[in-house]
């Protein structure tokens, strides 16, 4: 099996390779537990974080977990750059090359510019998707799939569910799906891992060729949760920036959904249906929160909800892609 080079898709990973991608995260999670957190693996390469949209807990986490593994950091906050978007794109590769960069962990609001930018040439390092447009968000996926294992898959003799897949979990996905790379990511790696995946959503905000993705299509929350008891719900931002004709950050909302207060409750999680879960489902949400929008603060703040875990759980899976992309035994990637 050859060897990953880039990370850009949670297509990218078959069964083992994931697998591999979660144990290993398993181990630089054990690691983090310790007095000192800092792993001497990539010490003298360097990352470069690439940024051209907002992020927070995703760029913290990737600095976090290059930092952790001794490399060498750079923060490159490419938002407001009023160079056209291939040039810059171009420019900025050449510059990091120039730099060498050993790994480019690229954000960007162009669904496709992580995929031109590791295969146009410009550069030699490992490129990391850390979600481009409406496209792709593998890490945030394995993340998930971290956090879901652990909770669903293992038991007290292996917490982390070391070596095991999802197989006969059932996951609702539920909210803004048209916008959410998140969403597609999870899809993806979910059916992989052998999980079974509903997405739940007004249809409004469920895509054009949804019949071909590997889930099951709900336009019923209510009906989903009581009937189908999912052993986790995953709850989705409603990406009010993306749905501005103009994309300002308050426009366009009501034309994917009469008003706020019908989103919620319609497709809000709230103490209500979480009481219709079953006993041992979990909230996940990848952040940031709509609190009041899609998710009430009391299911947020929950003791179902492993919101907060799942940020934590994001360093370790991050260093293990990084580990993997630069350092790693590659044996299992697909
Ligand atoms: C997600 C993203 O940016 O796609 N957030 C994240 O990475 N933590 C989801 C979102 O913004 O709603």
């Amino acid at each position: 099996m050859t060897g990953l080079r880039h990370l850009l898709s949670a297509a990218d990973l078959d069964h083992a390779g994931a697998i591999a991608v979660l144990d290993t995260a398993a181990q630089m999670a054990a690691t983090q537990s310790r007095e000192i957190k800092k792993l001497p693996t990539l010490r003298g390469r360097t990352v470069v974080n690439l940024f051209f949209e907002d992020s927070t807990r995703t760029r913290i986490s990737f600095e976090a977990a290059a930092k952790r593994l001794s490399a060498d950091v750079i923060n490159f906050s490419a938002k407001g750059s009023s160079v056209s978007k291939g040039e810059s794109l171009k420019d900025t590769a050449l510059t990091l090359q120039a730099m060498g960069a050993d790994a480019v962990v690229i954000r960007h609001h162009a669904s496709g510019a992580p995929h031109r930018l590791a295969h146009a040439g410009w550069v030699d390092a490992a490129v990391v998707n850390a979600g481009d447009g409406t496209h792709q968000h593998p890490t945030q996926a394995l993340l998930d799939a971290f956090t879901l294992r652990r909770h669903l898959a293992g038991g007290s003799d292996n917490p982390d569910g070391v070596g095991l897949d999802l197989a006969g979990t059932h996951v609702a996905i539920v909210g803004d799906v048209l916008h959410s790379r998140v969403a597609r990511s999870n899809v993806l790696l979910l059916h992989t891992l052998g999980a079974r995946v509903t997405l739940v959503a007004p249809p409004t905000l469920v895509p054009v060729g949804v019949e071909a993705w590997p889930c099951a299509v709900s336009y019923d929350l209510d009906g989903v949760i009581t009937d189908q008891q999912p052993d986790a719900v995953m709850m989705l931002r409603v990406q009010r920036e993306r749905m501005g004709a103009g994309g300002g950050a308050a426009s366009g909302a009501t034309s994917f959904f009469p008003s706020p207060l019908e989103y919620t409750r319609t497709f809000g999680l709230d103490a209500r249906r979480l009481r219709m879960l079953p006993d041992h489902a979990i909230v996940l949400h990848p952040g940031p929160m709509n609190r009041g929008l899609e998710i009430s603060a009391d299911a947020a703040d929950s003791d179902r909800s492993v919101i907060v875990e799942q940020v934590s759980n994001g360093v370790a899976v991050r260093m293990a892609v990084l580990y993997l992309l630069l350092a790693g035994e590659r044996e299992g990637w697909s």
